[in-house]
């Protein structure tokens, strides 16, 4: 659509570029898709509805070391900004704003936006709280530079979501935080940038993931309503996949504290380690619309 995207680098050239395409009025609606490149057809469908919605479509391309641990992969995360803007052009960008780390980190930087409770369960675990509040302070800034009416995130990351969402709410920014479905590949495996590290027959076994929340939807749409069982109906799914789990769990998809029944919406998490790579999937039970399906969208599309 967009074949000759101009790469903006500096903040204030970003402003300039936002103001001007916000037209004489200022009354031209702006999105905003944050992503770390490396796109796939997830980040597109984020880019795809915010180009419905909007009539200025802006992405941000930027690696944010801050949300890496130490020992996580931040040097080999794939980078591959010309193919990226190719594709980010071709989807429907209107301008792509990829900074240099000194640029959104400047000599001096101190200040960090951590969101209590929800920076400590689930993939924190893991990855640590440093690896959300690098998320929610990278996303606060690029919420302030670009000024966007609406902000795209995909269902994948649930948790950075419901993240990103309290702090929109927490700090009063003038956003509609928008969370799109999951895409996913045809075996059901949820798509990732860092699918490419897995070798053949870890890619094969990966889809272990997405069949234990395929199990988890049927134990719950054929009446089960213990989440205990519901969660170990989906560890046994991994187990014949061979894949021990850092975490099955069945939370709120808002505070993302545990359950003690099925009468609400849940989100079913999963995050794994399949051979080198940690993969993580989830999905939604709602009993009230009895459609717990991989992909909501598609769902309500076939009717
Ligand atoms: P990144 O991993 O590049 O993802 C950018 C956006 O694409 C996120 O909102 C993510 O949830 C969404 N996404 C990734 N895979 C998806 C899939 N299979 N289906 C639908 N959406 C998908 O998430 C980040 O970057 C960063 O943490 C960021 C928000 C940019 C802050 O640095």
């Amino acid at each position: 659509m967009n074949s000759d995207l101009t790469t903006i680098r500096t903040v204030a050239d970003l402003r300039r570029a936002v103001a001007r395409a916000r037209g004489p009025a200022g009354d031209r609606t702006v999105g905003l898709v944050p992503t770390m490149g490396a796109l796939h057809e997830g980040h597109l469908s984020l880019i795809r509805r915010a180009r419905d919605e909007s009539d200025v479509v802006v992405m941000s391309l930027f690696v944010n070391p801050t949300q890496f641990g130490p020992g996580e992969d931040l040097e080999r995360y794939p980078r591959e900004e010309a193919r990226d803007a190719e594709l980010a052009g071709a989807a429907g960008v209107d301008i792509l704003f990829a900074p240099d780390p000194e640029t959104v980190y400047p000599a001096g930087f101190a200040t960090t936006v951590r969101v209590a409770g929800l920076d400590e369960r689930l993939c924190a675990v893991e990855r640590g709280a440093d690896h959300f509040d690098g998320v929610a302070t990278v996303v606060t800034k690029l919420l302030n530079m670009v000024g966007p009416d609406a902000a795209y995130f995909g269902q994948k990351d649930a948790q950075q979501a419901a993240v990103v969402a309290r702090l929109v709410r927490d700090l009063d920014i003038p956003v509609r935080i928008v969370v799109c479905p999951i895409v996913r590949e045809d075996d059901g495996l949820a798509m990732s940038s860092r699918n490419v590290y897995l070798d053949p027959e870890d890619r094969a076994r990966a889809v272990g993931l997405s069949r234990a929340l395929e199990a988890a939807v049927t134990a719950a749409g054929s009446g089960e309503r213990d989440p205990r069982t519901v969660g170990a109906l989906a560890r046994r799914e991994l187990a014949s996949w061979a894949i021990d789990p850092e975490y099955v769990e069945l939370v709120s998809p808002d505070t993302l504290e545990p359950v003690d029944d099925l009468d609400r919406r849940v989100l079913v998490a999963v995050a794994a380690r399949v051979g080198g790579t940690r993969l993580i999937d989830n999905v939604i039970l709602d009993p009230s619309s009895r459609r717990d399906e991989l992909n909501p969208e598609e769902a309500r599309r076939a009717g």
